[in-house]
């Protein structure tokens, strides 16, 4: 059972997904050459104008996106910004964990899947979110926030 939320904080969880430790390295004329901690300083600048927190992490492992899921809600969390990767287009428990929670979701990815490959049309992840941001790059990350800044979620 989820655990009921704790008094909001001011905190975002930005939760990355399998092969992104590789950002920068990993097929730069898709994803860009910023890696994770480029991406991570810049929403730590950003949140900061805006007295939130960034709590940035990544795993290769489905089921640790869950359990940081639950642990967002557990801990109040403003919201969620997860690109679940690869897991995006397979992981029903990714999307389950999503309506198990109570705190705004914003799926986030640096490519637009649904551009690519037909496997990557489908998102488990999107049919929860509050919100998709696709197809801009690093920036995808960055509007994400100031979708939770602006309350839009
Ligand atoms: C991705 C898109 C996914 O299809 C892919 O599996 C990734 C990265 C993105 O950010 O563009 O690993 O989520």
């Amino acid at each position: 059972m989820t655990d009921t939320p704790a008094a909001q904080s001011g905190t975002v969880y930005v939760l990355n997904g399998p092969n992104l430790n590789l950002l920068g390295l990993r097929e730069p004329e898709i994803y860009g050459s910023d890696t994770l901690d480029d991406i991570a300083g810049m929403l730590e600048d950003k949140a900061r104008e805006h007295g939130l927190t960034i709590e940035m992490r990544q795993t290769n492992y489905e089921g640790m996106l869950v359990d940081w899921l639950h642990e967002a809600q557990a801990e109040g969390a403003r919201a969620v910004l997860l690109n679940a990767a690869a897991y995006t287009h397979t992981s029903i428990a990714l999307l389950d964990a999503i309506r198990a929670i109570t705190i705004p979701v914003i799926e986030v990815h640096l490519s637009d899947p649904k551009t690519r490959e037909d496997f990557r049309h489908l998102s488990y992840v999107g049919m929860a979110a509050a919100k998709t941001i696709e197809g801009h790059g690093a920036a995808s990350y960055t509007i994400a926030l100031d979708a939770v800044i602006n309350g839009e979620v």
